[in-house]
């Protein structure tokens, strides 16, 4: 059975005194008080959830103190633990069974009252408020679940792809404006003035160095940032399981990955019923035949909120036409081509109808994780950067890092990234990304409860040699 969070207990548990009846210290949030004539009820709130206190006038200054308490007060009470009579027990509440009758109370902070319930789940409330608010919206039960949740999955994912010999590497926020997909949150230089970093859109670039050099196993939950419009699915920052590999082949990335998902899902969420294992794997091709986008929903009941139906998408081609009729990569310009595709890339001959090593999982109709196999030789990846139009000196200035790497030695590699956000967000049924991210961003992209972005002093701007053009309007 869970506890309430002791603090203070003679050594004992609450378990152990509730059976004994003996003197609990605890301390929490009022979550609801109610007034029985005489008595008075508050059930008492922590990170571990709730007990109801039971107050009686003879204790007379507990009683007076219980009479000015409002929802949210943090209180701290001393008192007897006791098992409640079966009929009154209360079978929905895991601490229901148990009743502390209260001693001594002492308030510890007293509180506003909140601007919305914090005891609903919290869908009818507006986004604005809650997100203003958010220290408070994350106080509700169904938050406190999801945030806890997905940490649940972060460590399983750490703790599998340990035993597995991954070595966990951060790499850098401030980083380079390359163009890869995205448009980049850039960062003004102070000391280099007028230059710019970028945050990254994700490692791809780093974890592609460091295979060279030679860490062979990597991985690392990212925070990536893209300057893009924020959906039920997206936000301007999100984050990833990132993961690189050398010496490996696309069947040894998607064979991994799927283990590690139906692994996760079995143990943290075991409710869940997964379609089909082994994942199927779809070409691009008949899939978009078939259902009319990369991204199928395969369930057989769109309605069950257990059914989980992922797919592997895979045979993608590597190249699209852009708006102004040149090239453009439909995911990833450092994939390299499905082997028998090698030659045509080499050639640039037919570039349309090579095929990539991309493979994209897909879950319940979306997109969670994409990756592929790279060019790892320095030839090959120039030969992409021609295709897609860039000047040897435009491939020189913004990608020569990578091929100069890739001239001593790198080994074969690929990789995968999964949008964590997603996956939590499908995993616990909610509508959007935000549900499972403590301090998401708005439809627009702003922070409100921090206010951000914001303006900053002038001092700040002339330190970082930058002029804000006024708007004439
Ligand atoms: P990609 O751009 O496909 O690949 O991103 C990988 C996964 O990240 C999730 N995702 C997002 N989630 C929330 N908000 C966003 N704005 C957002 N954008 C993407 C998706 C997606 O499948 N470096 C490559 C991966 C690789 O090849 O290894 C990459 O970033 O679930």
């Amino acid at each position: 059975m869970k506890r309430i969070q002791i603090r203070e207990i003679k050594g004992l548990s609450f378990e152990a005194s509730a059976e004994k009846e003996e003197i609990v210290k605890i301390s929490g949030w009022v979550d609801v008080r109610r007034d029985h004539g005489k008595l008075i009820f508050i059930d008492l709130r922590d990170a571990t959830g709730k007990v109801q206190l039971v107050v009686l006038p003879s204790e007379k200054e507990a009683h007076q103190i219980a009479d000015t308490v409002r929802p949210e007060w943090v209180i701290e009470v001393e008192g007897e633990a006791k098992r409640r009579p079966d009929n009154m027990a209360n079978a929905d509440s895991e601490l229901g069974g148990f009743e502390v009758l209260v001693k001594k109370i002492s308030v510890l902070n007293e509180a506003k009252t909140p601007p919305f319930e914090i005891g609903t789940d919290g869908y009818e409330v507006g986004e604005e408020v809650r997100l203003k608010y958010r220290y408070l919206d994350l106080r509700r039960e169904r938050l406190q679940k999801n945030i806890r949740d997905r940490y649940r999955a972060l460590k399983f994912i750490r703790d599998y792809l340990t035993d597995k010999d991954f070595v966990e590497i951060e790499t850098p926020i401030l980083t380079k404006s390359t163009p890869e997909g995205a448009r980049d949150f850039v960062v003004p230089s102070r000391t280099q003035k007028g230059k710019f970093y970028a945050l990254p859109q994700s490692p791809q670039q780093y974890k592609q160095l460091l295979m060279a050099s030679g860490f062979e196993k990597y991985f690392q939950i990212a925070k990536c940032m893209r300057d893009e419009d924020t959906r039920s699915d997206r936000q301007p920052e999100f984050t990833q399981l990132d993961m690189e590999m050398a010496f490996t082949e696309k069947e040894d990335i998607m064979n991994l990955n799927e283990a590690l998902i139906i692994g996760m899902v079995k143990e943290l969420m075991p409710e869940k019923k997964i379609k089909e294992i082994p994942f199927p794997r779809l070409p691009f091709k008949e899939v978009m035949e078939k259902y009319g986008t990369d991204r199928p929903d395969l369930r057989e009941d769109k309605n069950d909120p257990n059914e989980l139906a992922f797919c592997w998408v895979v045979d993608f081609p590597f190249f699209e036409k852009n708006d102004k009729g040149g090239w453009t990569f439909t995911h990833n310009p450092f994939s390299a081509p499905a082997k028998e595709y090698e030659e045509m890339l080499m050639k640039k001959e037919n570039v349309g109808e090579i095929i990539a090593t991309q493979y994209d999982l897909v879950l319940n109709g979306f997109e969670i994780a994409g990756g592929s196999i790279r060019n790892h030789r320095p030839e090959a990846l120039k030969k992409v950067f021609e295709i897609l139009g860039f000047s040897d000196e435009e491939i020189g200035k913004n990608f020569g890092h990578m091929l100069s790497a890739f001239e001593y030695g790198a080994p074969p590699h690929g990789g995968i990234a999964f949008g964590l956000d997603r996956i939590v967000a499908i995993l616990k049924n909610e509508p959007s990304i935000r549900e499972v991210i403590a301090f998401p961003k708005t439809g627009d992209s702003r922070d409100l409860m921090m206010d951000a972005p914001s303006e900053i002093s002038q001092e700040q701007l002339d330190e970082l040699g930058i002029e804000i053009k006024k708007n004439k309007d």
